[in-house]
């Protein structure tokens, strides 16, 4: 398969993550193109999409949205994966991890995915008490909590899925449980 992989980053771990999703899927013998979200001009030459994104305010970033949004009819007619890299996912709070792991929810109506994945990402700074506080953030937890092996068993699934119909509607059913 031809496949693009789209991302929106700032501090670099999401496009990170998409080397390391590359890197498996070429090893599958497909062919990757990595691009920015914001440098993704069609898709008409794909064949499947992987598109990923940091949380932001317990929120895919919202370029991510707008780009299913803008792509919507593209991106039905093909094979789309989503991930995300949050810190609180892995040291925050439960209350906060389950909105975080609901957080694809409403965009996976507008296409959906048949892969999310949900990896760890990094802070650049300690918390603050007060955030702490709010987040359930430990005072001695690690500011990066990156996991690439995850990243790569999470992708080395994808194309089995990717080339799975019945996949698609399986996680369709997931989602909206
Ligand atoms: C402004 C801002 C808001 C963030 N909000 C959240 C959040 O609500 N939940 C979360 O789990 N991580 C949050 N993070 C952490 C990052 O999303 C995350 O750790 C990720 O690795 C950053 O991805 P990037 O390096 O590709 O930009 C936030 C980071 C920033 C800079």
């Amino acid at each position: 398969m031809k496949i693009l992989i789209t991302y929106y980053t700032k501090t670099q771990t999401t496009s990170e993550a998409a080397g390391e999703i590359a890197g498996i899927l070429k090893q599958q013998n497909h062919e990757v193109d990595i691009i920015p979200l914001a440098s993704v001009s069609g898709m008409e030459s794909y064949e499947a999409v992987v598109i990923g994104a940091p949380i932001n305010a317990m929120n895919w970033h919202p370029d991510a949205t707008r780009f299913v949004e803008t792509h919507r009819e593209a991106l039905s007619k093909i094979p789309v994966a989503y991930y995300f890299m949050s810190y609180l996912l892995y040291t925050g709070r439960t209350f906060w991890k389950k909105i975080i792991r609901k957080s694809l929810k409403k965009v996976s109506t507008v296409v959906s995915p048949v892969s999310v994945g949900m990896f760890g990402g990094k802070v650049d700074k300690a918390f603050p008490a007060p955030a702490r506080l709010l987040f359930g953030v430990a005072k001695q937890a690690p500011s990066d909590v990156r996991d690439m092996e995850t990243v790569r068993i999470w992708a080395k699934e994808l194309s089995a899925k990717m080339a799975n119909p019945q996949i698609i509607q399986q996680k369709r059913n997931e989602l909206s449980e």
